[in-house]
C-alpha cells in the first residue's frame, strides 16, 4: 500500500469533516452499536458471519452498521499502530481498523520475533500485537486488517490469531494484506514474497480473507503508468485457486487507465474485491472514482480514501439522477442485472425506424434492455461504404446516427449489433471506436454475428477468425456475441459444432456470449451449455428462437433445458410472452 501512512492527523479532521447525508443515519446507529457493545465478545450474532472468513459486507449489514451491502458504506481508519493511534481508531466511528504489523528490532541485533504493530521503518513500539488484538477484540466490533510489509512478522502474527480464533475470541472479519508482486513504476522496490506469503497464510490462518496488492509509486501525472494486463494475469495466477476470498488494494489513481484489465479481473471469480485506496499527494479524481462505480456491483469495491475526495465522490455516487458511464467491454451486471437478477428478466428491444420526413429515426419502446440493431454496409458510389441500420423512403439510417441518437437515451440500456453481412464488420467497429473515443458510448457493447468456421463453414457469413481479428485489431472493448449458421443445426449442436466455436474463442479476454438457437438446443445433448459457460467465467449465453424449422416441442425443451443449467448466465432474447411463460425457480445461481 505504498507510503499513504505518511499522512498526519490531518485526514483523520477531515473524515471527521466530511458531511454526508447518509453519514448521519450510520453515525447514529454507530453510537447505538458502540453503546451497546462495551462488553467483550457481545454483539455478533449470526454465526455465519461472524467468522474471520466472513464476508466483510455480510458482517457490517448484521451488525446493523451498514444499512445495504455497499463497499462504499464501509468507513476505515489506517495506521492504528500505537496505543495512542490505537485508541484513536477505536473512540472512531470508522468500521474497519487497518494496522501495521512488523517485528520486534528486526533485521538488528536485538531482534525478538515478536510481532509489534509499527510502519516500516520503525522496529519499535508501544504496542505488540498481541497487546492490539487483545484490545480491538474486547473494546470493538470493528473490522480488523492487519498489513505486513515484511515476511518474518507474518508466522508468529498468524499463530496468535489462531490461538484467539481457537479461543473464540475472533467472531469478526480478518484480512490479512501484503503487497506480494510488482506493481506500476515502482521498478525497485521489494514485494513480499508471495509464494512463502499465500503459503503461510494456507498454513497458520487459512479462515481469513486475503488482501494482496501491488507495490507502486506515483510520479508525475505524464510518467505514471497504470496497472498492466500482466500484472493482473500474474495475480490472478497467484490467487485463482485459494480457497480464500480475496480483495485486491489498488492505487485508485492508477485504476481508470486500466479499467479494461480489472474488469477483467474481477469477472474471473466471485472472491474477488477491490479495495481503492489512495496515495496521501495523489490527485484522484471523482470522475474516475465515479466511472468504477457505475462499472462494478456494490459489493465488489470498497472505498479507503482521503477526504475531501471521499465526501464528494460520495455524494455524487449516490445521486440516483446523475449521468452514468459504462464500460463498452464490461459484463451486464452492474447495469442491467442488479444483484445478480436473473438473466430471464432482461429483454431485448427491437428498434422501429420511421422517417420523420427528412431524415431516419429510431424509436423504441419506453423500456430497459438490450437495443439490438442489425447492421447492414451501404455502398455509395466514391465513397467509403457506410455502416446502415436501415434504409427507409431514400432516407438510410446510418449505425453512427443511430448511437448518437441513442446516446440521448435515459434509462438502462445496452447495445446489441447484429453484423448482417461480412463486409460490415471492421466498418462498424471502426464507428464504435471512433464514437468511443469521443465518449458517445457509455453503455455496454456487444458486437455478434453468425459465423463460418471449422465443421460449420457456410459462405456468406462471417468468418469466424476474422470476427475475433478484427475485434482485437479494431474495437477490443466489447462482448463478442457469435452464433452457429442455421443450415448446421438441423441435428442440434453437434460435438463438434461446439468444440470449434469454443476453440475459436479460446483464449479470448472479452466477454463472450455464445448466441444459441432454443429448438436445435432442445434437440442436442443436454451438455451444451454447461460447455459454452465453461469457456471462461465471463461467458454467458443468449438463447434465442428464430430457427424457422423447429418443433415447438424442442423449442420449450430447449428453453427449459438452458433455464435449468444456469439462471444468472444465460439471457432469452425473445418476445415478452415467451420469456413469460417460462418458470422462474429453476436454474443455479
Ligand atoms: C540493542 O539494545 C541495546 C540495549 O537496549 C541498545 O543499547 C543497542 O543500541 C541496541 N542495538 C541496536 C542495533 O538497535
Ligand atoms: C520466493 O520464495 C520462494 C521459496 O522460498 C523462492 O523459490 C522464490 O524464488 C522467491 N521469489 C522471489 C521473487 O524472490
Ligand atoms: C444529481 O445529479 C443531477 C445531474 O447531474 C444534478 O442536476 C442534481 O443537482 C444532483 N443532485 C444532488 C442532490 O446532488
Ligand atoms: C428528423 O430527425 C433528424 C435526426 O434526428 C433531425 O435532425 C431533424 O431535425 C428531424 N426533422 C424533423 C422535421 O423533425
Amino acid at each position: 500500500m505504498g507510503c499513504r501512512e505518511c499522512c498526519s492527523g490531518r485526514a483523520f479532521k477531515w473524515a471527521l469533516a466530511g458531511g454526508v447525508i447518509t453519514a448521519l443515519a450510520v453515525a447514529v446507529s454507530m453510537v447505538i452499536a458502540l453503546t451497546l457493545n462495551q462488553g467483550p465478545q457481545s454483539g455478533c450474532e449470526v454465526d455465519a458471519v461472524c467468522r474471520p472468513e466472513a464476508d466483510m459486507l455480510d458482517y457490517l449489514v448484521s451488525l446493523g452498521q451498514v444499512s445495504s451491502p455497499d463497499g462504499l458504506l464501509v468507513s476505515w481508519t489506517h495506521g492504528a499502530n500505537s496505543r495512542d493511534k490505537m485508541e484513536e481508531g477505536l473512540s472512531s466511528n470508522s468500521m474497519v481498523l487497518e494496522a501495521d504489523v512488523n517485528t520486534e528490532g528486526l533485521n538488528t541485533a536485538n531482534e525478538t520475533g515478536v510481532p509489534i504493530m509499527a510502519h516500516p521503518p520503525a522496529i519499535y513500539s508501544d504496542n505488540t500485537l498481541q497487546h492490539w488484538l487483545e484490545t480491538v477484540l474486547s473494546r470493538s466490533q470493528k473490522g480488523i486488517k492487519l498489513d505486513f510489509k515484511s515476511l518474518k512478522a507474518v508466522g508468529p502474527s498468524l499463530g496468535l490469531l489462531q490461538q484467539l480464533t481457537d479461543a473464540g475470541r475472533v467472531r469478526r472479519p480478518v484480512w490479512i494484506n501484503a503487497d506480494i508482486l510488482p506493481g506500476p513504476n515502482s521498478p525497485i522496490s521489494i514485494p513480499v514474497n508471495a509464494t512463502q506469503f499465500l503459503a503461510l497464510v494456507q498454513e497458520k490462518y487459512p479462515r481469513t480473507t486475503l488482501s494482496v496488492g501491488w507495490t507502486t509509486r506515483y510520479l508525475a501525472p505524464l510518467h505514471t503508468r497504470p496497472y498492466t494486463k500482466a500484472m493482473l494475469e500474474e495475480m490472478h495466477a497467484l490467487v485463482g485457486a485459494v480457497p480464500q476470498k480475496v480483495t485486491f488494494p489498488v492505487r485508485a489513481v492508477m485504476v481508470r487507465g486500466a479499467w479494461p484489465h480489472f474488469s477483467w479481473l474481477l469477472d474471473q471469480s466471485e472472491r474477488y474485491t477491490l479495495t481503492l485506496w489512495q496515495g496521501r499527494a495523489d490527485p484522484m479524481s471523482v470522475d474516475d472514482l465515479l466511472y468504477i462505480r457505475d462499472n462494478t456491483e456494490a459489493h465488489r469495491v470498497y472505498y479507503d480514501l482521503f477526504e475531501p475526495i471521499l465526501s464528494q465522490f460520495k455524494q455524487q455516487a449516490l445521486n440516483a439522477t446523475r449521468k452514468q458511464m459504462y464500460y463498452t467491454g464490461g459484463s451486464l451486471k452492474p447495469l442491467l442485472q442488479p444483484q445478480g437478477a436473473d438473466g430471464l428478466s432482461l429483454e431485448w428491444l427491437v428498434p422501429e425506424v420511421h422517417s420523420n420526413g427528412t431524415a431516419a429515426v429510431l424509436t423504441l419502446p419506453d423500456k430497459d434492455g438490450m437495443i439490438l440493431l442489425d447492421v447492414h454496409l451501404q455502398r455509395v458510389a466514391a465513397r467509403d461504404p457506410v455502416p446502415v441500420v436501415r434504409v427507409l423512403e431514400g432516407h438510410s439510417l446510418t449505425l453512427e446516427s443511430s448511437l448518437l441518437q441513442l446516446a440521448m437515451r435515459p434509462g438502462r440500456w445496452g447495445v446489441h449489433m447484429n453484423i448482417a453481412e461480412p463486409e460490415a464488420l471492421r466498418p462498424t467497429l471502426t464507428t464504435l471506436a471512433r464514437l468511443s473515443s469521443l465518449g458517445h458510448l457509455p453503455r455496454p457493447v456487444w458486437v455478434g454475428a453468425t459465423v463460418s468456421h471449422g465443421s460449420f463453414v457456410v459462405p456468406g457469413h462471417v468468418d469466424g477468425r476474422e470476427l475475433i481479428t478484427a475485434v482485437a485489431d479494431i474495437f477490443p472493448h466489447v462482448t463478442v456475441a457469435p452464433g452457429w449458421p442455421e443450415e448446421v443445426l438441423d441435428g442440434g449442436y453437434r460435438e463438434q459444432l461446439v468444440t470449434d466455436m469454443l476453440k475459436l474463442c479460446q483464449g479470448l479476454w472479452q466477454p463472450v456470449s455464445f448466441q444459441l438457437q432454443a429448438g436445435p438446443l432442445g434437440q442436442s445433448k443436454t451438455d451444451v451449455v454447461a460447455r459454452l459457460l465453461a469457456a471462461s467465467p465471463r461467458a454467458t449465453v443468449t438463447v434465442q428462437n428464430s430457427h424457422t424449422r423447429s418443433s415447438p416441442a424442442a423449442v420449450q425443451l430447449g428453453l427449459l433445458v438452458a433455464r435449468a443449467e444456469d439462471r444468472s448466465r444465460v439471457y432469452y432474447r425473445l418476445p415478452r410472452g415467451q420469456r413469460q411463460n417460462l418458470p422462474a425457480d429453476v436454474g443455479r445461481n
